[in-house]
């Protein structure tokens, strides 16, 4: 099967890495604010696997549409379009809160899945719903907590603390966890919906001479990330490193965290950023020659 991977610098790093050619983008933005993209080729394949990368001071609106326009093009040169979105817009907007509210979740992923025939993305925000519940077509949510363990191979297993600030951060700690060994510790955290004050509740009494990792997916404002280890801190952890996946204003949300002065900060570049440790090209290779005929 010929395939082609289309996109920016992941997919040139992703098709080096597959042995297949990569045809890059050129981007064009006219005076109205509409989006051009345009392949720097055009070239006919049997599998098309577009992958892009949201840039940090990209608007993820003009994301998306790059994604979708893109994606209709490879429609044209395709039997079958694989989609790669590392960091998918909207999936926190999972949930109907209030009466005339959209299910943004739902109907962007309608829009995304329009044109393609599989989809696959990293660490989607499972919270209320699932990929499955979402897409009607093939998709995949990899998880990549087993690739940021593996920078922290050197903790000692038994001093090492890893922390979940939320309820749903449980499944991110076993997954970090899978091959890791450490003792696990999931805090509960509630959010105050009119001062939007964190706070925790949580077993642990003592964390003293402890090495702790706090784990998560996004960083958004860092609040969360940052309250967790605050109270890390109160039960006298020995060190505090954070191990994420999205970093959602890029090298800004990095650096905010660093007023901890943690031992390591490891993030990937799902989302534009120079200061991620954790390449997801490599996982995300690993991941296609395995599901799809290349
Ligand atoms: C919430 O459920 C998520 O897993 C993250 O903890 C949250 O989105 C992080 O946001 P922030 O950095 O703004 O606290």
């Amino acid at each position: 099967m010929k395939s082609l991977v289309i996109g920016d610098d992941l997919a040139e790093k992703l098709a080096r890495l597959l042995n297949l050619e990569a045809i890059l983008i050129k981007e064009r933005i006219f005076s109205d604010g509409e989006l051009q993209p345009r392949l720097q080729k055009e070239k006919k394949a049997d599998q098309i696997i577009l992958i892009l990368q949201k840039r940090t001071s990209e608007n993820i609106n003009d994301y998306l549409l790059k994604y979708f326009l893109l994606s209709r093009k490879a429609k044209d040169l395709a039997k079958k379009v694989v989609g790669i979105m590392p960091y998918l817009p909207y999936a926190r907007q999972d949930a109907v809160f209030q009466e005339g509210e959209s299910l943004s979740a739902l109907y962007v992923d309608e829009l995304i899945e329009k044109n393609l025939d599989v989809f696959i993305t990293c660490n989607m925000h499972e919270h209320r719903k699932r990929i499955k519940d979402l897409f009607k077509i093939p998709a995949h949510n990899l998880s990549l907590f087993k690739d940021l363990a593996e920078k922290f191979q050197d903790f000692d297993s038994k001093e090492t603390v890893v922390i979940g600030p939320d309820r749903e951060a449980k499944t991110f700690v076993d997954d970090f966890c899978k091959n890791f060994s450490a003792q696990k510790l999931v805090f509960l955290k509630q959010r105050n919906a009119k001062t939007g004050k964190i706070t925790f509740s949580y077993s642990a009494k003592d964390l003293q001479g402890k090495e702790v990792i706090i784990v998560d997916d996004i960083v958004s404002t860092g609040g969360t990330i940052l309250e967790a280890a605050k109270i890390a801190r109160q039960l006298k952890a020995k060190t505090i490193s954070f191990a994420f996946i999205h970093p959602i204003f890029g090298n800004q949300s990095v650096e905010s965290l660093r007023k901890i002065n943690p031992k390591r900060i490891i993030t990937t570049n799902t989302i534009e950023n120079s200061k991620y440790k954790l390449d997801i090209v490599e996982p995300l290779a690993g991941f296609l020659k395995k599901m799809t005929q290349l």
